[in-house]
């Protein structure tokens, strides 16, 4: 490399395989290894939730003191590590942390702007001074907004550049005027335009935002997927960049993970059969290998396109031309409709209602068709992975699934699966009866199946668009001083 290595620390919520709710935890686990591989110092900040044994992870240095709410709260830094050596600092405080979940609590607000100010603390203990702050999603838009309130009154820590990531724009860390008060966030809003979410003001003060999907940065500056934001995300539209995720193919290998029943690649692909009959055993639908199995894999939650899904499906399961694999926790009110088609037709359709890394697996190994009918998409990583196991996409054209999706076309003889423009059942119907009827060509679906597989969305590529993003904040961050 030419230029010197940078310094990067990602503030986030979660990182596989320490803590996974969603994508986020996927891209925590992958993208800085890339990173470090490039010869970049890359390290990541999280909270340390009680699903991480504390026992295991070293206690660093003093205790901290972080200012929240008018009072000092102590909290202790622990240091893990990623695979591949990236290190994680995790910052331990029982009141905040010690729940049952990550993500959900009444005091959300609260103990992620406690784990925001923790993060400026946790700087000056370590003595290591990033070149750049990278912040991803709301819960730490705070860090960005402090590392900017830093540099202007002079603090020698926030001497850096700083990245705020949007991965989803749908959840903001909503504040009112009282809770600004009471957490001192006041100082940090502008006069004009009123910001209020943590969102928000991570936006509003980076050196440089980005998200997720090149397609969902054009998207989130118009009304229909701005959330609110997109006056805001308009404003700052030369300072926008959109960079799709990459996946890591060492985990997501149809040759060698040992997860799935019967592992195979491109030349063996005739293996994948084997998948899709213990798939069928195991969710007690009827064994029939000529039938198209569609899969879906994801939460329960009102993007992923659970409302189209049922009313689309219903013509195909009646006349007995797919089956349908379904794996998702989450909102519970998209269960009964789902429920009420595996009532109908039990054979046909199974349900489970779980978070499970092993079914997962067997959905992507066995399924034909991989669905993601999403309202909207940051990126996702579902018809990634489908590709990798020659299972063929039926997407909504939106977001990253737009970027990573080509259709097949009419002759089918180009692209890796099969997208719809319309947000609707008869839409999402129409690709399916495009797939189901390519499926019947067994030649042209191999094709769609060897381009699916040998698509290349590793995290090389993407590492190397973060890299320029990262030299372009600090060029923006210190104004006429020499960029590394
Ligand atoms: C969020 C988005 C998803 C994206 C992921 C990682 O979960 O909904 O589209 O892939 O973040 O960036």
């Amino acid at each position: 490399m030419s230029e010197r290595p940078l310094r990067i620390l990602f503030a986030l919520t979660e990182a596989a395989p320490l803590a996974k709710v969603g994508g986020l935890a996927d891209v925590a686990g992958s993208l800085p290894q890339a990173l470090l591989r490039r010869g970049h110092d890359v390290r990541l900040i999280m909270p340390r939730y009680a699903s991480i044994p504390a026992e295991q992870y070293p206690i660093l240095g003093n205790g901290l003191a972080v200012p929240i709410m008018g009072r000092q709260e102590p909290a202790s830094l622990r240091q893990a590590t990623l695979n591949g050596g990236v290190p994680v600092y995790l910052v331990d405080n029982a009141m905040y942390f010690q729940r049952q979940q990550v993500y959900g609590e009444p005091d959300d607000l609260e103990r992620f702007t406690f784990f925001s100010q923790s993060v400026l603390e946790a700087l000056k203990q370590v003595g290591w001074q990033p070149d750049i702050v990278h912040g991803h999603d709301w819960h730490v838009g705070l860090v960005i907004a402090l590392m900017a309130w830093g540099r202007a009154t002079g603090s020698p820590s926030s001497l850096c550049g700083t990245v705020f990531t949007i991965h989803n724009l749908a959840y903001q860390g909503w504040f009112d005027g009282l809770y600004a008060s009471r957490a001192g966030l006041t100082p940090l809003l502008p006069s004009s335009p009123p910001l209020g979410s943590l969102m928000a003001l991570g936006i509003y003060h980076a050196d440089v935002v980005s998200t997720v999907s090149p397609t969902y940065a054009r998207e989130i500056l118009t009304p229909q997927y701005g959330e609110g934001l997109d006056p805001l995300l308009r404003s700052r539209q030369e300072r926008l960049h959109g960079i799709i995720n990459g996946l890591d193919y060492s985990l997501f290998d149809p040759a060698s993970d040992a997860r799935i029943p019967a592992g195979y690649d491109a030349s063996t692909i005739e293996r994948k059969a084997l998948n899709k009959a213990a798939l069928q055993k195991r969710m007690k639908l009827a064994q029939s290998l000529g039938t198209p199995l569609l899969g879906m894999v994801g939460r329960l939650a009102g993007q992923k396109g659970l409302d189209i899904l049922p009313q689309a499906v219903e013509p195909l399961l009646a006349a007995g031309k797919v089956q349908i694999v379904l794996l998702g926790s989450g909102e519970p009110q998209f269960r009964p409709p789902l429920e009420a088609l595996s009532a109908r037709y039990p054979d046909r359709v199974a349900n489970v209602f779980a978070f499970d890394l092993e079914i997962a697996q067997w959905i992507y190994a066995g399924a034909d068709m991989f669905l993601m009918p999403s309202r909207y998409e940051p990126c996702g990583l579902g018809q990634l992975i489908a590709m990798r196991y020659g299972t063929i996409p039926v997407v909504r054209r939106t977001g990253g699934l737009a970027d990573s999706v080509p259709d097949a076309g009419p002759d089918l003889g180009q692209g890796t699966g099969f997208a719809f423009d319309e947000y609707t059942p008869g839409a999402l119907q129409g690709a399916l009866e495009r797939a189901v009827a390519a499926y019947a060509q067994p030649k042209a679906w191999h094709g769609l199946q060897r381009r699916a597989m040998a698509a290349d969305y590793s995290w090389e590529a993407s590492a190397a668009q973060y890299e320029r993003m990262y030299r372009t904040a600090l060029s923006l961050a210190r104004p006429g001083a020499q960029v590394p």
